[in-house]
Protein backbone atom coordinates (compact mmCIF):
# COMPACT_ATOMS: atom_id res chain seq x y z
CA UNK A 1 0.00 0.00 0.00
CA UNK A 2 1.03 3.34 -0.56
CA UNK A 3 1.04 6.08 1.89
CA UNK A 4 0.82 9.82 1.73
CA UNK A 5 4.89 9.68 2.96
CA UNK A 6 5.60 7.72 -0.64
CA UNK A 7 6.43 10.96 -2.57
CA UNK A 8 8.38 12.51 0.10
CA UNK A 9 10.68 9.12 0.16
CA UNK A 10 10.76 9.58 -3.67
CA UNK A 11 11.87 13.04 -3.53
CA UNK A 12 14.03 12.48 -0.78
CA UNK A 13 15.90 9.58 -2.59
CA UNK A 14 15.77 11.73 -5.57
CA UNK A 15 17.29 14.98 -3.99
CA UNK A 16 18.39 14.13 -0.50
CA UNK A 17 20.63 10.66 -0.60
CA UNK A 18 23.48 11.76 -3.11
CA UNK A 19 24.01 14.63 -1.00
CA UNK A 20 24.09 12.29 2.02
CA UNK A 21 26.25 10.23 0.26
CA UNK A 22 28.30 12.60 -1.49
CA UNK A 23 29.51 14.17 2.33
CA UNK A 24 30.55 10.54 3.30
CA UNK A 25 32.65 10.22 0.83
CA UNK A 26 34.30 13.15 1.52
CA UNK A 27 34.60 12.57 4.49
CA UNK A 28 36.69 9.68 3.49
CA UNK A 29 38.42 11.20 0.96
CA UNK A 30 39.54 13.57 3.05
CA UNK A 31 41.02 10.85 5.67
CA UNK A 32 42.51 9.26 3.23
CA UNK A 33 44.81 12.27 1.55
CA UNK A 34 47.15 14.87 2.02
CA UNK A 35 46.41 16.82 -1.00
CA UNK A 36 44.76 19.64 -1.00
CA UNK A 37 40.61 19.57 -1.09
CA UNK A 38 40.43 21.57 -4.42
CA UNK A 39 42.71 18.85 -6.54
CA UNK A 40 39.98 16.01 -5.09
CA UNK A 41 36.78 17.32 -4.59
CA UNK A 42 35.55 17.64 -7.82
CA UNK A 43 35.80 14.36 -8.60
CA UNK A 44 34.35 12.76 -6.00
CA UNK A 45 31.07 15.36 -6.92
CA UNK A 46 31.29 13.91 -10.33
CA UNK A 47 31.27 10.14 -9.26
CA UNK A 48 27.32 11.18 -8.04
CA UNK A 49 26.36 13.39 -10.98
CA UNK A 50 26.96 16.24 -8.65
CA UNK A 51 28.63 19.59 -10.06
CA UNK A 52 31.93 20.54 -8.77
CA UNK A 53 30.03 22.84 -6.49
CA UNK A 54 28.26 21.02 -4.80
CA UNK A 55 31.82 19.53 -3.24
CA UNK A 56 33.52 22.50 -2.95
CA UNK A 57 31.27 23.93 -0.74
CA UNK A 58 31.04 21.53 1.91
CA UNK A 59 34.38 20.47 1.66
CA UNK A 60 36.06 23.87 2.22
CA UNK A 61 33.26 24.85 4.82
CA UNK A 62 33.62 22.05 7.42
CA UNK A 63 37.44 22.32 8.70
CA UNK A 64 37.66 18.62 9.28
CA UNK A 65 37.40 18.21 5.55
CA UNK A 66 39.79 21.05 4.51
CA UNK A 67 42.40 20.66 6.76
CA UNK A 68 45.40 18.40 5.16
CA UNK A 69 45.05 15.36 5.92
CA UNK A 70 48.49 12.83 6.85
CA UNK A 71 48.17 8.89 6.76
CA UNK A 72 48.58 9.92 10.63
CA UNK A 73 46.18 12.89 11.84
CA UNK A 74 46.29 14.18 14.84
CA UNK A 75 44.05 17.28 16.19
CA UNK A 76 45.31 19.40 19.12
CA UNK A 77 42.62 21.44 21.01
CA UNK A 78 43.77 25.22 20.96
CA UNK A 79 40.21 26.44 22.77
CA UNK A 80 39.96 28.57 25.71
CA UNK A 81 40.45 25.58 28.44
CA UNK A 82 43.35 23.61 26.55
CA UNK A 83 45.12 27.08 25.89
CA UNK A 84 44.71 27.93 30.03
CA UNK A 85 45.93 24.74 31.12
CA UNK A 86 49.66 25.06 29.54
CA UNK A 87 49.53 28.77 28.27
CA UNK A 88 49.50 27.78 24.47
CA UNK A 89 52.80 25.79 25.48
CA UNK A 90 51.16 22.53 24.64
CA UNK A 91 50.51 23.39 20.85
CA UNK A 92 54.32 23.63 20.21
CA UNK A 93 55.27 20.81 22.55
CA UNK A 94 53.18 18.55 20.19
CA UNK A 95 54.45 20.28 16.41
CA UNK A 96 58.07 19.25 18.26
CA UNK A 97 56.81 16.05 18.81
CA UNK A 98 55.34 15.19 15.81
CA UNK A 99 58.16 17.14 13.65
CA UNK A 100 55.31 18.95 11.77
CA UNK A 101 53.48 22.65 12.33
CA UNK A 102 50.12 22.91 12.96
CA UNK A 103 47.68 23.02 10.30
CA UNK A 104 50.42 21.31 7.81
CA UNK A 105 51.22 17.92 6.21
CA UNK A 106 54.84 16.41 6.36
CA UNK A 107 56.09 16.52 2.84
CA UNK A 108 55.63 12.44 2.83
CA UNK A 109 52.38 12.70 3.70
CA UNK A 110 52.91 10.40 7.37
CA UNK A 111 51.69 13.43 9.68
CA UNK A 112 49.27 16.03 10.28
CA UNK A 113 48.70 18.11 12.99
CA UNK A 114 45.20 19.92 12.39
CA UNK A 115 44.33 22.89 14.95
CA UNK A 116 40.62 22.40 15.75
CA UNK A 117 38.29 24.56 18.95
CA UNK A 118 37.69 22.23 21.02
CA UNK A 119 37.30 18.35 20.85
CA UNK A 120 35.47 17.81 24.29
CA UNK A 121 37.88 17.00 27.09
CA UNK A 122 37.82 20.15 28.37
CA UNK A 123 38.13 19.18 31.81
CA UNK A 124 41.51 17.01 31.06
CA UNK A 125 43.16 19.25 28.98
CA UNK A 126 45.23 19.97 27.34
CA UNK A 127 43.75 17.78 24.47
CA UNK A 128 44.40 15.97 21.38
CA UNK A 129 43.11 13.27 19.48
CA UNK A 130 45.24 10.90 17.79
CA UNK A 131 43.19 9.20 15.17
CA UNK A 132 40.19 8.47 17.09
CA UNK A 133 42.31 8.51 20.30
CA UNK A 134 42.11 11.11 22.74
CA UNK A 135 45.49 12.01 25.00
CA UNK A 136 45.02 14.35 27.70
CA UNK A 137 46.87 16.14 30.28
CA UNK A 138 50.62 17.39 30.84
CA UNK A 139 52.20 14.17 29.21
CA UNK A 140 50.32 15.16 25.55
CA UNK A 141 53.41 15.15 24.12
CA UNK A 142 54.96 12.09 25.14
CA UNK A 143 51.45 10.47 24.79
CA UNK A 144 51.88 10.87 20.78
CA UNK A 145 55.64 10.12 20.70
CA UNK A 146 54.65 6.20 22.46
CA UNK A 147 56.81 7.85 25.55
CA UNK A 148 53.66 7.68 27.89
CA UNK A 149 50.35 5.91 27.66
CA UNK A 150 47.65 7.91 25.92
CA UNK A 151 45.66 9.85 28.92
CA UNK A 152 47.33 8.70 31.42
FE1 LIG B 1 40.24 21.88 24.71
FE2 LIG B 1 37.63 21.78 25.14
S1 LIG B 1 38.92 23.49 25.32
S2 LIG B 1 38.98 20.14 24.69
Amino acid sequence: THSRFDAFRALADRRGRPGVRLLDALTEEAAAGHAPVETWAPETASRFGLPAASALGPATFYADLAAPHGRRHVRVCTAAACFAARAGGHVSEVEQALDVATDHVTTDGEVSLQGVRCLGYCYAGPACLDGDTPCTGPTLADQLTGQALPCD
